[in-house]
């Protein structure tokens, strides 16, 4: 996405923010939305619309789980490793979704591009725990082992809908 449209999104809210580097995570967002993820010219045209530095832009939008500095697979599962998670078993869960998405204990993106899983920071379902994001709209916990294994071959089975993309 270029920064044109970038500012053109940006400015109708700028009033909205009393500081204009708070506007970068919005410039973020919507500069994802072109593709699903951002790529080094997502992270310059930010940069661009809102006046910053690119690797200040950069440094916002590795610190979001949401923000995707890599092609993401069709599906995200956010798997959250924080305390309350962690003392339900997050670990043995974060595995066993590794385990049936094909991919390594630290996660990854399947080979048939189908499902990207990572770690997360608390996803605010602490009395959910262990809980896991998908697609950064549905929280679902708590999540038995079983229960991991049924996610993962539903997400499999299930593209993204269109409209999450956006
Ligand atoms: S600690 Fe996992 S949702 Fe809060």
């Amino acid at each position: 996405m270029n920064a044109a449209a970038i500012s053109a999104h940006i400015e109708p809210i700028r009033h909205e923010y009393a500081e204009g580097r708070s506007l970068i995570l919005p410039a973020l967002k919507y500069a994802q939305t072109e593709k699903g993820h951002l790529t080094r010219e997502d992270i310059e045209a930010v940069a661009e619309a809102t006046g910053f530095s690119a690797a200040y832009v950069e440094s916002v939008a590795s610190f979001y789980d949401r923000l995707y500095l890599q092609p993401t697979g069709q599906r995200v599962v956010s798997v959250c490793v924080t305390l309350s998670c962690m003392l339900r078993g997050s670990d043995e869960l974060m595995e066993r979704i590794c385990d049936r998405a094909g991919v390594s204990h630290h996660g990854g993106t399947s080979e048939d591009g189908m499902i990207t899983v990572q770690e997360a920071q608390c996803l605010g379902y602490c009395d959910h725990a262990p809980a896991v994001q998908v697609d950064a709209e549905q929280t679902r916990g708590p999540l038995t082992l079983d229960d991991a294994d049924a996610l993962v071959d539903e997400l499999r089975t299930s593209p993204r809908p269109d409209e999450l993309w956006r």
